[in-house]
């Protein structure tokens, strides 16, 4: 059984909320989007296996509890998903990060992968697909069916709001795949935006608009 969890810890929620603020500029907006993926990168990890270990403290030996060494990658998916690379990095910094971007051909309405470069080890590995806003969630499904293709088995998806509509798109397409995010929000408007949203996640991180 797959997880789907909408993580509203408080902190994510005041953070999500400077980040809705139309006013809140590129820097600041930036390093929210680092807090809050660090933020559900805490989350999404809490299953990580652990394995017992001897130490030696300054008072006696030990036996605590250390990774067991599951090897992670992260994949955001271009170009918004790299705005929560730096943050999921801080928890986890021996992860390789992939990456991925699409585009939908207009006539065939097929996704066409223009960039793809994954770890070698892919199908090793656990992986977490991260893109801020999972609004009709097509893409962030393209992406994980090119992810699968290329070896991936054991898939998360982390993003910062969702629309009711991707998350249930998402989850439909890949039952097996964990989904974690900051937000459920209202709708999607005819524009394809998640209302009340932040905007367009990519233009605010990189200050393109
Ligand atoms: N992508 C964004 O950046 N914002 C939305 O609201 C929807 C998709």
């Amino acid at each position: 059984m797959s997880v789907v969890e909408i993580v509203d810890h408080p902190l994510i929620q005041h953070k999500i909320s400077l980040m809705r603020n139309r006013h809140t500029g590129t820097r600041e907006f930036r390093d929210l989007v680092s807090e809050v993926a660090m933020l559900l990168c805490y989350e999404a990890t809490r299953d990580l296996p652990t394995e017992e270990v001897e130490v030696e403290t300054p008072i006696c030996l030990a036996r605590t509890k250390v990774l067991a060494g599951r090897k992670l990658a992260l994949v955001p998916i271009l170009r918004a998903g790299l705005g929560m690379v730096d943050g999921m990095l801080n928890l986890i910094p021996a992860a390789k990060v992939g990456h991925i971007g699409l585009y939908r051909n207009e006539e065939t309405l097929q996704p066409v992968e223009y960039y793809c470069k994954l770890p070698k080890d892919i199908a090793e590995r656990e992986v977490i697909v991260l893109d801020p806003m999972l609004a009709t969630g097509g893409s962030a499904s393209d992406a994980i069916t090119q992810i699968k293709k290329h070896g991936a088995r054991h898939i998360k998806f982390i993003g910062l709001i969702a629309a009711p509509e991707g998350l249930k798109t998402l989850h439909a397409n890949h039952p097996d795949v964990d989904i974690y995010v900051g937000a459920l929000d209202e709708k999607l408007n005819d524009n394809g935006y998640i209302v009340p949203g932040l905007g367009d996640a990519g233009d605010r991180i990189f200050g393109t608009k």
